[in-house]
């Protein structure tokens, strides 16, 4: 082991240096001292401190000033170890003048220079001073070890300081909101932009339960307690108030990483959604309106449709009806012209009489059916004319209340300034009467019956659910009673004809058929609103007119009137005619007559005087009746031409209108009608003419023919009655009739004799009856044929006459005029 040198400091003079030198060797100790002189002291001092002496400075006995000296060496060197050496009887003097002030410090010594003392004192003080060292040097590691460390954390801690502050900063002042909390939910951080948004500063907020802080913090304050690493995030959207509005406020929570090493806290990043919210709102509710917007407009389409529909179905019954009404009126006509020329045959009879009557009212009530049955098929004849619905009801304010009763309150109320519309005003009083009389229908008990008229405008919303209905000005007329409604069942099939919830003979369901063919036929509309219990209001709409109002003139009553004037009957239907011939005749009239247009033509060429042209509207043939009443007025000026039709054709009504100039009578009409239409247009004309024209003497014999003498008839028919009646009618009229059942014997009936006229049924068992005509008329050209059928007017060949059933005597009668003609 290397031992430490101690500096030894001695006297300065040679003798005493040696001295001590000699002494320490004596000890044992001199070869680990080196000497220095007291007078190179100071300069070595100056240099460095004695570390290769161990750090013990030893102060030899022969210094004279010892403690000066030590005072000196610790000054300059502090962490040297002194040992004081001195002769045994100096030492208490020297350790009371060290006792006084620790002015060495703390390491030094006294020792004797007697041995063994000086040896252990020595060994002492180097081992304490090698200790210090020992000690400074660990230390000396450990501060600059230290020291190291503490200047890297130093700069890191700079670094994260200097950051933190930045972001902190950063999030301080941003817009943003921002809240931290920590795991009890009191704010540690709070941002301006939170300041802001919330209306809470940023010193009240720090350190405070954020729940405290205001209502909206209650749900975020749940949330956040509610976070786990599992789920470390959370959306919270509420509304909530804020500065005395509505807010929406959107809160995102995150749990801080924080949370793994227990320290749990939140980060809230807030913001206001209201915008987004309302616009969110605002889509939504686009949204549910376009929902609305499409389900109105399906709900409009199906209601379109099922109108549609309706409408169609109404259209198919129409036609129908239309077919059916117009058979059925020349069926009338045949009865009812009958049982008029049957009349005055019958009027002293008395029970005979009264039948008579009340056939007559059967066919009355079978032609105000038929008209109704056309009006829905709107095939009514209408004669519109610009008139007032205020007027005409109060014209029919009378007629209302005696077909109301005394237990139904009627109240009108009429809108001012009420618009002209264009009506037949003839079928406008029959639909209000068959509106009010429903309505009194269905109040029993009694209530009230409005009628109310006004000036409406339809738009186009309304008229597109209606098919043919254009938007415009109307005028409305309203029905409405207090009854007891339509389910609404009832309401959708109430325009159906002969759809009634009247029991039998109460109802024939026609009323509102003719009402809603007769809004439609007049370019108008009809609408029911009814509700079960409350009540029923029927609209009719009809189009407002432009022109002025006409006052229709009354009706003509008073005796009918006849006259000599000659009259052209053009009608291709033998059994209609025979009865018009017939009724005319009766008047006192003469009459011509024709089965066409064409055959009627040649008669006017012919030259005779016709005063008056009175033709079926529908006929056959390639002439049509409007060509041929032009005709007429051409080769007859002055002449008076009178339509008559089952229902109106195109051709002389147009929308439902007739033409101008135009008269029409409907069939079917009664005798007394007839007679006042033909007395009125005559008496026109010849005022018009202002000279009135001589009758001249038909040149066609207008006289009943002659009796049909020995007119040889084979009857074919297989239904026995009909055959047997027939055969009775037919001898009635002076014929000889050979009647037969079949094809086969009327053949065998044909080759055995010979016949002016075969008359057979359309259908025959196993053979068809215009087969066997044209075969009878291959074996006897001259022979004139009549194929009869139930089916209206068969399609027979052109020289084949045609005979409709039901027939009675006068067709039959006009039949055999005719073959007698051909006969003769
Ligand atoms: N004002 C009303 N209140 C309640 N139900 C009504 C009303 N008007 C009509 N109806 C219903 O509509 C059905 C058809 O009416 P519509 O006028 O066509 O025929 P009707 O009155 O039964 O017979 P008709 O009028 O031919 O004598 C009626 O049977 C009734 O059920
Ligand atoms: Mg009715």
């Amino acid at each position: 082991m290397r031992m430490e040198a101690i500096l030894a400091i001695a006297a300065s003079g040679p003798e005493a240096a040696e001295a001590d030198a000699a002494r320490l060797a004596a000890q044992g100790v001199g070869a680990l001292c080196a000497f220095v002189p007291q007078a190179a002291l100071a300069q070595r001092l100056a240099v460095n401190e004695p570390a290769e002496a161990g750090g013990v400075v030893m102060l030899l006995p022969s210094l004279a000033n010892p403690l000066a000296v030590a005072r000196t060496v610790h000054a300059a060197w502090p962490q040297a170890y002194l040992l004081i050496v001195r002769a045994e009887d100096d030492l208490p003097r020297l350790r009371r003048d060290l006792g006084i002030a620790p002015m060495l410090g703390r390491q030094w010594s006294l020792a004797a220079v007697a041995e063994p003392e000086l040896t252990t004192a020595l060994r002492q003080a180097l081992a304490s001073s090698r200790q210090r060292r020992q000690l400074r040097t660990t230390l000396a590691s450990a501060n600059a070890r230290l020291r190291e460390t503490h200047a890297v954390s130093l700069g890191e801690y700079h670094r994260l300081v200097t950051s933190e502050h930045h972001l902190s900063n950063f999030l301080r002042h941003s817009q943003a909101a921002v809240l931290g909390l920590d795991a009890a939910g009191t704010v540690l951080f709070w941002s301006e932009g939170a300041a802001e948004l919330l209306g809470v500063t940023v010193r009240r907020a720090l350190g405070r339960p954020l729940a405290e802080l205001g209502d909206w913090a209650r749900e975020i304050v749940q949330a956040a307690t509610s976070l786990a690493p599992e789920h470390p995030r959370q959306l919270v959207e509420q509304m909530v108030h804020l500065g005395g509005q509505e807010r929406a406020l959107e809160a995102m929570l995150l749990l801080t990483p924080a949370v793994a090493a227990g320290a749990r806290g939140t980060s809230v990043v807030l913001r206001d959604v209201t915008a987004r919210r309302r616009a969110q709102d605002q889509l939504r509710e686009a949204n549910l309106q376009l929902q609305r917007l499409v389900s109105e407009r399906t709900e409009a389409l199906e209601k379109s449709q099922l109108a549609l529909l309706q409408v169609q179905k109404l259209e198919a019954i129409g036609k129908l009806t239309g077919g059916v009404a117009h058979d059925f009126n020349n069926v009338l006509q045949v009865i009812g012209s009958n049982l008029q020329l049957l009349q005055p045959l019958v009027q002293d009879a008395g029970e005979s009489e009264r039948l008579l009557r009340a056939a007559l009212a059967a066919v009355d009530r079978g032609a105000r059916l038929s008209s109704q049955l056309l009006a829905f098929a709107r095939r009514q004849p209408l004669d519109p004319v610009p008139l007032n619905v205020g007027r005409k009801l109060h014209e029919m304010d009378d007629l209302l209340r005696r077909s109301l009763g005394e237990h139904i309150e009627v109240e009108s109320s009429l809108a001012a300034g009420l618009w002209t519309t264009l009506a037949d005003g003839g079928q406008l009083e029959n639909v209000i009467l068959n509106l009010a009389i429903n309505a009194r229908d269905a109040m029993p008990e009694g209530g009230r019956l409005t009628l109310e008229a006004a000036n409406v405008v339809l738009d186009e919303e309304y008229t597109r659910t209606v098919p043919d209905l254009t938007p415009g000005q109307y005028v409305m007329l309203a029905v409405s009673d207090t009854g007891q409604g339509m389910p609404p069942e009832v309401a959708a099939q109430a325009f159906e004809p002969f759809f009634t919830t009247k029991p039998e003979g109460k109802g024939t369901g026609l009323g509102l058929s003719m009402a809603y063919g007769f809004a439609k036929q007049s370019g108008g509309h009809i609408r029911i609103y009814s509700e079960p219990g409350q009540g029923t209001t029927v609209k009719l709409y009809l189009p407002r007119s432009f022109e002025k109002e006409v006052i229709p003139p009354r009706h003509p009553t008073g005796p009918v009137q006849g006259g000599s004037e000659t009259i052209l009957v053009v009608e291709d239907d033998l059994a209609v005619q025979a009865v018009v011939v017939a009724t005319l005749q009766s008047l006192g009239y003469r009459v011509l007559r024709a089965s066409d247009a064409q055959a009627a033509l040649s008669i006017l060429q012919s030259g005779v005087h016709v005063d008056l042209l009175f033709t079926d509207v529908v006929m056959p043939g390639p002439l049509r009746s409007p060509e041929l009443a032009q005709r007429a007025r051409q080769l007859v000026p002055g002449i008076a031409v009178l339509f008559t039709s089952g229902y109106t054709q195109n051709a002389i009504v147009h929308g439902g209108r007739l033409d101008p100039g135009v008269e029409l009578l409907s069939k079917p009409y009664r005798q007394e009608d007839l007679a006042r239409k033909v007395r009125h247009l005559l008496l026109l004309h010849r005022q018009q003419a202002r000279t009135p024209k001589p009758a001249e003497p038909a040149e066609q014999a207008d006289e009943p023919s002659s009796p049909a003498g020995a007119l040889r008839v084979l009857l074919v028919e297989d239904e026995a009655e009909l055959r047997e009646v027939t055969q009775q009618m037919l001898e009635l009229l002076g014929c000889r009739v050979q009647a037969v059942a079949s094809a086969e014997a009327a053949d065998a009936a044909l080759r055995a004799g010979s016949f002016h006229l075969l008359l057979t049924d359309i259908s025959l068992p196993g053979r068809s009856g215009l087969e066997l005509a044209r075969e009878a008329r291959a074996l006897n050209p001259e022979m004139q044929v009549v194929v009869s059928s139930g089916y209206g007017k068969a399609d027979t060949d052109a020289d084949t006459w045609n005979l409709p059933k039901p027939y009675g005597l006068p067709e039959l009668q006009s039949l055999i005029e005719r073959v007698q003609a051909t006969v003769a």
